[in-house]
């Protein structure tokens, strides 16, 4: 296969209908809050025992088509003895890998911060790639108060965006562009849309810049929505305020728009989901990219003991169902 066809084969099978991807590609520091809120102390065994669990659910593949990595899991073996990309791709999932190296506080613009990662990041993707990965994720984050995010860090974050969207291209591999516009804080929906509306449209032009194939990514922004400490708003007003901004900014030619769910409970990110497919048909596929909100029923079904598997993967598969049905605009809570 070439590039192109590489490419576009990994796109197809990632937007198909009915599935969206589950995002299980925590790093050590995120894995170990996480179950410490079960009870469990992350240790190598535990990530590998946990997670080969809940990739190993039967029908997994039904509503997941793709599976985000983390680079220690993608080199690991399953509670069967199956290397990880292997046991996923025989569950009809694509394999992937984030690949960004974490955040630090951006120079010059206190609060600010900004993704790193991108020195031998072609190395890296090569590794990865002969281990079974077809696509990649890198997350920017934009924090919301009255001054944030500055004007430096829109830039500076779509500017690195969008160069590692491009290495990804060149070596076949299907890059997830991920820029979240964080929930903490207090602020309206309407600062959310203002904010999410600045920093997509700058991500666009660097996309535009570098000369990224845009049929050839899928992004994976944060949901409009009021900071975490305001007054919720319901599914439909997520729902219409998400689509005025991205029907105003993202390119028709983008295939696919799988959220984050950021912090929002699994039951509102379903619903939040389902609300914008029940609004009629859109340019791109709506869908989902979600790691605590598909995976924290799971969590605690499993605290930690193996006797819990099939409880963890009867909770993995609920999530991914009922998601699999917000993406046709057919969940019913
Ligand atoms: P959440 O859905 O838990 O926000 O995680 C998605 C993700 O991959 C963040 O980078």
């Amino acid at each position: 296969m070439t590039i192109q066809e590489e490419l576009n084969a990994t796109v197809r099978e990632l937007v198909q209908p009915g599935k969206g991807i589950l995002a299980a590609d925590e790093s050590h520091p995120t894995i170990a809050k996480r179950f410490k809120a079960v009870g469990v102390e992350s240790s190598e065994q535990k990530r590998r025992e946990y997670r080969s669990l809940i990739f190993s659910a039967a029908g997994l593949g039904e509503s997941v088509s793709g599976v985000i990595l983390f680079e220690e899991t993608l080199g690991q073996n399953s509670l069967d003895d199956v290397p990880m990309p292997r046991l996923l791709a025989s569950q009809g999932i694509v394999p992937g890998i984030k690949v960004d190296k974490g955040k630090q506080p951006l120079v010059n613009a206190p609060g600010d911060e900004i993704t790193v990662g991108l020195d031998g990041l072609e190395d890296r993707l090569e590794i990865y790639k002969n281990q079974g990965a077809r696509f990649a994720k890198w997350r920017n984050v934009f924090h919301i108060s009255d001054i944030l995010p500055s004007r430096q860090a829109v830039e500076a974050n779509a500017e690195v965006l969008a160069r590692y969207a491009a290495i990804c291209q060149s070596l076949g591999i299907v890059p997830i562009v991920e820029p979240e516009v964080l929930i903490d804080g207090n602020h309206t929906i309407e600062r959310s849309a203002d904010v999410s509306g600045e920093v997509l449209r700058e991500v666009f032009h660097a996309l535009y810049r570098h000369k990224v194939e845009l049929t050839q990514m899928i992004l994976k922004p944060s949901m409009v929505t009021p900071g975490q400490e305001s007054p919720k708003a319901s599914p439909e007003e997520v729902a219409t305020a998400t689509l005025k901004v991205f029907q105003r900014v993202v390119p028709a030619a983008v295939p696919g728009i799988f959220f984050l769910s950021g912090g929002q409970t699994p039951e509102e990110a379903t619903a939040n989901l389902n609300a914008m497919n029940s609004q009629g048909p859109q340019p791109w596929a709506l869908s989902f990219s979600y790691g605590r909100a598909l995976q924290e029923p799971a969590q605690k079904a499993w605290a930690g003991n193996l006797d819990n598997g099939p409880d963890a993967q009867a909770a993995m598969l609920k999530r991914a169902r009922l998601n699999g049905a917000a993406r046709a605009g057919t969940y019913r809570p």
